[in-house]
């Protein structure tokens, strides 16, 4: 199985400050040369006998490969990003700025600020949508590689050297706003549109507590740094409990075997967190009981865990 190549996907002679020489060479020898080397590393891995070959015969091709791949990749990005007129994004890009950045401007800055940081250097400039959290961020990958995992680069300048001596020499800045000048937004909101129906990594689920409501760490750190009136309950089990010497700051430690000895003195008006180790059953099964017994109680993600995972405060207990 080969990879194929892809067409140039900007009209040279429309760009702006950019001349079709350049364009052309960097097509036909960068990305092409990085397809042809992709596949030529496709085809050793194929023939590699796995079983015998050194181990770092195998890695080095698999770090090669990598390297070609993202090459080939993101170099299809780049001249997509390539033959608009630059001008202000549409309004959807727009609002994915002010929110993931603060504004246009300040996006703006940025992401050119990290292109003359690369000058003299080499690597890219992506920006980059990123599923888990439903966000767009600014990130460098040097080497061809280091993209974020799991996430959609949208927009990508390419800053190594051969996208722009030809026309700019050593001029890494003027090229970067060349660059800036091109942008087509039209096609960076449609591949943004794609990538925001990209799902995000699968949640943890646990169908034998159904619709239980639970609470992320975070947010309870939150309640209880504004003073917010909340019980919170370590329910984590005695003979855990008693073996560590610490508890989370704010929190009270309940027996989870004797809950029916404890509940009564909760209070009904006011909510309650609860949590266990990891945040699995013994949380989960708190919860329930609290709120078959009229509590407004939910469970901690995480548990105990995901409150020193946040960096919450915790203190030493008796
Ligand atoms: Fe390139």
């Amino acid at each position: 199985m080969r990879y194929k190549l892809a067409p140039l996907y900007c009209r040279p002679w429309t760009l702006n400050g950019m001349s079709t020489r350049l364009i052309d060479s960097h097509y036909e020898n960068n990305y092409g040369g990085a397809l042809r080397r992709l596949n030529a590393i496709t085809e050793q891995l194929e023939r590699l006998d796995v079983a015998t070959a050194p181990g770092y015969q195998l890695a080095a091709l698999k770090r090669d490969e990598l390297t070609a791949l993202n090459s080939t990749l993101l170099h299809e990005l780049y001249f997509a990003s390539l033959g608009g007129d630059g001008r202000e994004p549409p309004e959807a890009i727009q609002s994915a700025f002010a929110r993931d950045f603060g504004s246009y401007q300040r996006w703006k800055d940025e992401f050119m600020a990290m292109g003359y940081a690369l000058g003299g250097g080499s690597g890219w400039v992506l920006l980059t949508w990123v599923p888990r959290d439903g966000r767009l961020v600014n990130q460098l990958a040097a080497e061809h590689t280091q993209a974020a995992a799991g996430a959609v680069p949208v927009l990508a300048l390419d800053m190594y050297e051969h996208a722009y001596h030809i026309d700019f020499g050593a001029n890494a800045r003027a090229y970067v706003d060349a660059f800036m000048r091109n942008i087509d937004w039209q096609s960076v909101q449609a591949r943004l549109q794609d990538a925001r129906a990209t799902a995000a990594p699968r949640p943890l689920v646990q169908p034998e507590f159904g619709d239980l409501p639970g609470v992320g760490p975070e947010e309870v750190k939150a309640m209880l740094d504004a003073g917010q009136a909340v019980q919170v309950i370590d329910a984590r089990p005695r003979h855990y409990f008693s073996r560590t010497s610490e508890i989370m700051d704010g929190a009270v430690w309940h027996d989870p075997e004797r809950v029916s000895e404890w509940s009564g003195s909760l209070k009904k008006d006011e909510p309650v967190v609860v949590f266990c180790v990891w945040g699995f059953h013994v949380g989960c099964r708190m919860a329930a009981t609290l709120r078959d017994q009229g509590y407004d109680a939910r469970y901690m993600l995480g548990g105990h865990s995901a409150w020193k995972a946040i960096g919450g405060a915790t203190k030493m207990h008796a």
